[in-house]
This record gives C-alpha cells, sequence and structure tokens, in this order.
C-alpha cells in the first residue's frame, strides 16, 4: 500500500505548528549526523542514501519531509523513524535540513 505523502501529511495537521520553537538541541545534531549520517553520509552529502543538502531538499516541503522521516520510504532503504522519534523532532530535523543542517555538536 501506498499512500502519497501530501496526503498523510494532511493528516497530521498538528506537525504544521509543532517543533518550530524548539532551541538547537546538540543531542538532536549528533543523532542526525551519526543516525542519519551512517546512510546519507556524515556530511549528509549523500552516500547509500540521497544527500540531505538544503540544495537536493528544496523541493520538499517540511510536512513531507516530516512524513518522510517518520515513515520511511517504503521499497527503499530509508527506514521508519517514528519508534524513535517524536513528531516534533521529526519536524525538527524536516526544518533544520531545509535550512542547511547545523553544523556543530560532531563528536
Ligand atoms: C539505513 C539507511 C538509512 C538511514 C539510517 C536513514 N536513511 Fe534517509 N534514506 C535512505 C535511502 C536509501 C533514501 C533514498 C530513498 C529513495 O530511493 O527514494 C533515503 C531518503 C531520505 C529522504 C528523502 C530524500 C529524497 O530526496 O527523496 C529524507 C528526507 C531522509 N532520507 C532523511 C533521513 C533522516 C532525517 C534520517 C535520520 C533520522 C535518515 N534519513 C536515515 C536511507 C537511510
Amino acid at each position: 500500500m501506498r499512500i502519497p505523502v501530501l496526503l498523510l501529511a494532511l493528516w497530521f495537521p498538528a506537525w504544521a505548528f509543532a517543533g518550530s520553537a524548539e532551541p538547537v538541541s546538540s543531542e538532536m545534531i549528533r543523532l542526525v549526523r551519526q543516525d542519519c549520517g551512517a546512510c546519507h553520509g556524515m556530511t549528509l552529502k549523500g552516500g547509500l542514501g540521497k544527500p540531505l543538502t538544503r540544495e537536493a531538499l528544496s523541493g520538499f516541503s517540511p510536512e513531507a519531509l516530516t512524513v518522510i522521516i517518520l515513515h520511511g520510504k517504503e521499497g527503499t532503504a530509508m527506514p521508519p523513524w517514528k519508534s524513535l522519534l517524536s513528531e516534533a523532532q521529526a519536524r525538527w530535523i524536516a526544518e533544520q535540513l531545509l535550512a542547511g543542517f547545523p553544523e556543530e555538536a560532531q563528536p
């Protein structure tokens, strides 16, 4: 079953408002650089997964990226993160990626 990403986003309108006011969290930055970086590259410029740079993701809305992060991409190696990340955290990551992910807090 493949549900269009945008349709899913509409089911969770709360995402549109969650998380934007959260402070930059060094724990989350580390998680993304390490766990997401395992596939997307430590610099997020791509590896097994596609690049997660601002340029590469410019066609995505924050909502669409949040859905991809929480639910993964069916039929690809991109796993769902909903058991590890809250919606607000996924939304935060999506917004940071779109803004150009912070470099700080690398181990
Ligand atoms: C096990 C490897 C793996 C891990 C870990 C992983 N991803 Fe992915 N991800 C992929 C692959 C492979 C794709 C490309 C799917 C495709 O072919 O469309 C992808 C695609 C994506 C996309 C869509 C990009 C696009 O251009 O379509 C986003 C956004 C994304 N990943 C974010 C993340 C984030 C954020 C994390 C960490 C929370 C993460 N990924 C962890 C493998 C991974």
